[in-house]
């Protein structure tokens, strides 16, 4: 496939690198550190698919770019969900095509899986309380991980004792507390604790590397290949 990247950073880099890997061709590159001039309808009309991992308030407005240019987008970027719903309308109206997840590592999602039967278990048992420890590189921007918001929807969908998540620890006997940890180079690691007086019970997802996000990444962009226009996520392409 023809992929343009926007985003030449961490991931644009690793992206490049996999997409390669797996026979397609980067016809653009494209960072507003380097070539914002390049940004234009005609060149990302050069490719089949875009795949955008840029910045939380950068986000939506390349999404429309892309939109505008026809061409479908994968988007990793995080901090950004406040506009999800004009986003789906986009998909849903308009005849765009979007692919979106919070995390593209297939570990990941699994462990989204594990996440919510664990959640819906721990529901029946009125001793156990739950809180999350997300840790990232301190390059990262947002608070708390786009990971870490999935994995607390998908508590909260199951978990009928917390009514929202929050950072503060004065919240956390009604919300799902969210520990952010800023630290070293650190790719990422999540973990879930349900805690009693008896005992505790812990899931953790640690990254060993970007790789896993990259792969996923470029697996769906390949899986929009042909597809009718719509928003789709890692659910639609791992059919769990
Ligand atoms: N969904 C996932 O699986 C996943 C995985 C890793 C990172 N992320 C998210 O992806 C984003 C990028 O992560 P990163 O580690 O590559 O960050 P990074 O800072 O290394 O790279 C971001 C790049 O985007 C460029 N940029 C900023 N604004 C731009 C714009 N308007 N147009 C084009 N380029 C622009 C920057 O110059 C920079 O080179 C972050 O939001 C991060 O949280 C998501």
């Amino acid at each position: 496939m023809k992929i343009a990247l926007i985003g030449y950073g961490k991931m644009g880099h690793e992206i490049e690198k996999i997409a390669k890997e797996r026979g397609h061709e980067v016809v653009l590159t494209l960072d507003t550190l380097i070539n914002p001039q390049d940004f234009t309808k005609e060149n990302l009309q050069k490719a089949e698919v875009v795949i955008e991992f840029t910045r939380p308030d950068a986000a939506f407005e390349n999404y429309k770019k892309c939109f505008e240019a026809g061409v479908p987008v994968v988007s990793g970027t995080t901090g950004w969900l406040d506009k999800m719903p004009e986003v789906e309308k986009m998909c849903k109206e308009n005849g765009k095509t979007f692919f979106y997840s919070s995390n593209y590592s297939i570990g990941v999602n699994i462990f989204f899986r594990l996440n919510k039967f664990l959640a819906k278990i721990m529901d029946g048992f009125d001793n156990y309380d739950v809180n999350m420890v997300e840790t990232h590189h301190i390059h990262k921007l947002d608070k708390p991980s786009g990971t870490a918001i999935t994995l607390a929807e998908g508590i909260l969908e199951n978990f009928h004792r917390k009514n929202g998540w929050t950072l503060e620890a004065k919240d956390a006997k009604e919300k799902v507390l969210i520990n952010s940890v800023r630290e070293g180079e650190v790719p990422g690691t999540h973990s879930i604790k349900y805690y009693s007086d008896i005992d505790d019970i812990e899931i953790i997802h640690t990254a060993h590397s970007r790789k896993g996000l990259a792969l996923g990444a470029v697996l769906a962009a390949e899986f929009l290949k042909g597809k009718p226009s719509g928003f789709y996520g890692m659910d639609d392409m791992l059919k769990f």
